[in-house]
């Protein structure tokens, strides 16, 4: 059994596997969680929720804290100008029954940030303490934050926000290894993601996460032979490719057939039908997705194009349907398989492929009073 693929508690919480998936905005909605839960993702999240959003109890955010009856096991994360606002927030989250509530403290959104809330946190490293103490006070769940280094590279502060982090009895940590102000295109700092993990683990027993730039079995190693972190996230590694899971479990290159990846779009496009009732909803969201999928074999191009176009489920279940039966169903998919792709993929930035418009956890409604 792989290290990957053993049971970890987080607090009183035991979740299956060390790989998780990061709670994404306008991506990590129920149809998403369900195929990477069917992949092996032992623990997920709903997207990044507004702390103002719930307290005012925002139609469209408690539409985005619904669960499905397969998910035995899901968190929740949120984020907020204040630790009392969060901290009620979190006692409704609490109420809802999530297994465990992270609170953001990394998400670099001007938007977010200018409201006091995601990264904007790190800058002060009391607010870090009050803000866990205050989620702790209110919910019996276990209670994590997602950090990065620091705000700039001029002003890493990881160390002392891990430490406050441990020091207000947070049961676990993740940290993304960069900066607010450093884009994808910047590496991952494993040094100082190292530092900021061991510091938290010589306070208490506590979990420790590893996130960025993980896309295979191999950079999943590496973060952690690099940083000696209990557990991983996988961000945009599994956009379009929730084998990544089974490939980190499993210790091996995981590469579908043309079959087996049609299946797995189609079975997405069906989850998203019986999910979501406003078919201009289910089409918006999806059509980045099939995108993601729209890659790894012969002229995807051609096939991401008519993707863009589609106004119905129905529509983009007919494109990927003919563009399958034209080539043999045993190919293998090749998602990226040399150094110039992997480096592609490290710095692509998914926005530009998003909506922002329908980028919920981030975007204005959810902030709105
Ligand atoms: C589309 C998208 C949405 C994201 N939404 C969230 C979010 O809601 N909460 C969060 O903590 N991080 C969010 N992130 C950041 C990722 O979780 C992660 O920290 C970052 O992408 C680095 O990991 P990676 O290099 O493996 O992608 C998001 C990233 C992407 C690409």
């Amino acid at each position: 059994m792989s290290y990957f693929n053993q049971p970890i508690f987080i607090g009183n919480l035991e979740v299956k596997n060390r790989v998780f998936l990061a709670p994404l905005a306008g991506v990590s909605d129920v149809p998403f969680r369900r195929i990477c839960q069917e992949y092996g993702a032992g623990l997920t999240y709903v997207e990044m929720l507004s702390a103002n959003a719930i307290n005012y109890r925002s139609h469209r955010t408690l539409q985005m804290m619904r669960r499905h009856p397969s998910e035995s096991i899901l968190g929740v994360q949120l984020t907020g100008p204040s630790a009392e606002l969060v901290a009620q927030a979190a006692e409704f989250l609490d109420k809802q029954g999530f297994d465990t509530i992270d609170i953001n403290m990394g998400c670099p959104v001007k938007k977010i940030v200018n409201n006091a809330s995601g990264s904007a946190i790190l800058k002060d490293p009391q607010r870090v303490w009050q803000t866990v103490k205050a989620v702790k006070a209110v919910s019996s769940r276990p209670i994590s934050a997602k950090i990065r280094l620091g705000f700039t590279r001029e002003g890493i502060n990881v160390l002392k926000n891990s430490q406050q982090v441990a020091e207000a009895q947070a049961a676990m940590l993740t940290i993304h290894g960069r900066t607010r102000s450093e884009n994808y295109s910047h590496p991952v700092d494993y040094d100082n993601l190292a530092k900021g993990l061991k510091t938290a683990k010589e306070k208490i027993s506590i979990v420790t996460v590893g996130n960025g730039n993980v896309f295979e079995h191999i950079s999943a190693n590496k973060m952690r032979a690099e940083t000696n972190c209990d557990a991983i996230m996988v961000s945009r590694g599994a956009l379009g490719n929730p084998w990544i899971f089974q490939e980190i479990l499993e210790q091996r290159r995981v590469e579908p057939t043309l079959e087996e990846w049609l299946d797995v779009v189609l079975r997405h496009l069906s989850y998203q039908k019986e999910h979501y009732e406003i078919k201009k909803v289910a089409v918006g969201l999806m059509k980045k997705l099939l995108v993601w999928y729209a890659k790894g074999f012969p002229s995807c191009k051609y096939l991401r194009d008519q993707v863009k176009s589609i106004s119905s489920l129905e529509e983009a279940e007919e494109i990927f349907r003919s563009y399958a039966a034209k080539l043999p169903s045993d190919l293998p998919r090749h998602f990226f398989h040399d150094e110039e792709e992997r480096e592609l993929r490290q710095n692509y930035d998914p926005k530009y492929e998003m909506d922002r418009k329908l980028d919920r956890g981030v975007g204005d409604d959810c902030l709105q009073k």
